[in-house]
């Protein structure tokens, strides 16, 4: 996607594995620096978004395969078209809670869809827009879980599905990255939460300049 102003920044990663943190102290940074933020996140950044997230991650039952991939590209075409361009367009810093690469991570390899098609239909819902730093916060099963069982909230429809779907999520991730690895910084998500910090502002530092 052609950003001729703005920085798209989106942040990956398994669910527990400290995005919400890391945002917060990126954002805090960047407005530090005198940028405008503006945070969203798929699923749910706009209003019919909204409505899509408590569908996908709340309905009471099953959703097919490929009916759950195409709710979450049609979260992400209204969600890119009227939020993440225009914001580009304004000059804004964009920072994204997860974007294409969850859905090929999540209904690619963790559910039974082909990857590359999935990417495909998510490319096609927005025109081809890919971000300029895709952050993953990569982090094992295992912590992860102990991490969200301490959080003490009930689990959505993702978070209860079991230790081998993180896995191949997990592997997913790391296999996007491999394959794209100008677009995407690779951090341990169990290392500290300054350390894991400050190799974020440095990604996000040579992006800026
Ligand atoms: P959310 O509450 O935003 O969780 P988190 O804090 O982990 O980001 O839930 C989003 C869930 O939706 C998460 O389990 C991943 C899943 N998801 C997909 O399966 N496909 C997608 O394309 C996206 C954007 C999210």
């Amino acid at each position: 996607m052609s950003t001729p102003h703005g920085l798209w920044i989106t942040v990956e990663g398994g669910d527990g594995s400290g995005k919400t943190t890391q945002s917060e102290l990126l954002t805090a940074w960047l407005e530090e620096q005198g940028r405008t933020v503006v945070r969203t996140r798929e699923p749910g950044g706009t209003e019919v978004g909204q409505l899509i997230r408590d569908i996908v991650l709340h309905h009471r039952g099953d959703i097919v395969p490929r009916a759950e991939a195409l709710l979450y590209a049609a979260d992400r075409a209204h969600h890119v078209t009227t939020v993440v361009r225009p914001a580009l367009e304004r000059g804004d810093v964009v920072l994204q809670d997860r974007y294409l690469d969850s859905s090929v991570a999540y209904q690619g390899a963790g559910r039974v869809l082909d990857a590359d098609e999935v990417r495909n239909l998510s490319l096609w819902a927005t025109d081809g827009a890919l971000p300029d730093l895709t952050i993953l916060l990569d982090i094992d099963e295992a912590t992860a879980r102990t991490r969200l069982n301490a959080a003490d909230k009930p689990f959505d429809r993702m978070e209860a599905e079991g230790d081998s779907f993180h896995a191949r999520v997990r592997a997913a991730y790391l296999a996007l990255a491999a394959a794209e690895p100008e677009r995407f910084l690779v951090v341990d998500a169990a290392g500290s939460v300054d350390d894991i910090a400050d190799r974020i502002r440095s990604a996000v530092l040579a992006r800026l300049r």
